[in-house]
């Protein structure tokens, strides 16, 4: 015979699928038929409390991961609003930066994130890493790559001699993508004069991307990460005027990729070799 689930154990079977569809985020705190009006379909289930603070006038916000995916490479449609590129050209400093991210208002994602997750490690750092956005660790935790791929990224940069706190660490988006999509093309370019400030402002002698939403928001390519990796880009910022020669950036693996495909390690060895020793030639 078996034994019927109690109430508490099937409730934990249903968020256990929730969790694994990639349903994690609670964006109100009841569920909401958005096609009907739930005050008259089900008007038990919404407790009188959240009825009498929603406003369902307003249309409510659907986060449809599929709707913004794009694929493996997508290349940056279009310019940065000048709004933003003004409001980052102004921060003199990597704290008025991070005060300027957390009252910018121009990316949905920053509604369903916990914490702002803005770049991490040694501000004066000569190596600095961009990943895509943070997961649900670095949500929680409100610094970048603090879960199992950061603790991959610690591996690969003790492995070039290096501690976490002598880089610098960050992401394109600040903020987590719902259900840990990856960032569409849009929120990628209402973030990038943030990311392009943060560069400006660490003014690292080399950097590396992480992942291709890294290489193709930042260097403007449309290739994907196994066609780019290996090879030394130049970043050159847009909005510099200062006539600098650019930065050299190497795109490699995204450690969470690594973990899925312990066989690429070999190739991501080769390309942190290859920055230990451009690092070495940048510092002489
Ligand atoms: N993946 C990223 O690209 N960034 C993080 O901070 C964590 C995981």
């Amino acid at each position: 015979m078996t034994r019927k689930k109690s109430y508490p154990e099937e409730a934990l079977a249903t968020m256990r699928w929730y969790i694994d569809a990639g349903c994690d985020e609670a964006v109100m705190e009841c569920p909401v038929n958005v096609y009907t009006d739930v005050r008259r379909i089900a008007p038990h289930s919404v407790p009188e409390r959240v009825l009498a603070e929603t406003d369902f006038r307003q249309k409510p916000k659907i986060f449809l991961p599929s709707q913004t995916f794009e694929g493996p490479s997508t290349r940056l449609k279009g310019t940065p609003s000048s709004n933003e590129k003004l409001l980052a050209a102004q921060c003199e400093n990597l704290s008025q930066l991070r005060e300027a991210i957390s009252n910018f208002q121009g990316c949905a994602l920053k509604e369903t994130a916990v914490n702002l997750v803005f770049g991490a490690g040694n501000p004066s750092a000569d190596l600095m890493f961009v990943g895509e956005a943070p997961g649900a660790d670095e949500d929680r935790e409100g610094e970048p790559f603090v879960g199992a791929s950061g603790r991959l990224l610690d591996q690969m940069i003790s492995a070039i001699g290096l501690r976490r706190g002598e880089v610098y660490i960050t992401n394109i988006v600040p903020w987590r993508p719902p259900g840990n999509r990856k960032p569409s093309s849009d929120e990628c370019l209402a973030c990038l004069p943030f990311i392009q400030r943060q560069i400006a402002l660490i003014k690292p002698r080399v950097l590396v991307f992480l992942g291709g939403t890294a290489a193709n928001a930042l260097v403007g390519t449309s290739q994907g990460i196994t066609r780019l990796r290996g090879r030394w880009l130049l970043y050159q910022d847009s909005g510099d005027t200062s006539g600098s020669q650019g930065i050299p950036a190497m795109p490699t693996f995204h450690p969470a990729y690594l973990l899925r495909q312990a066989s690429l390690k070999r190739e991501s060895w080769h390309d942190f070799l290859s920055v230990r020793e451009r690092l070495r030639a940048e510092q002489l």
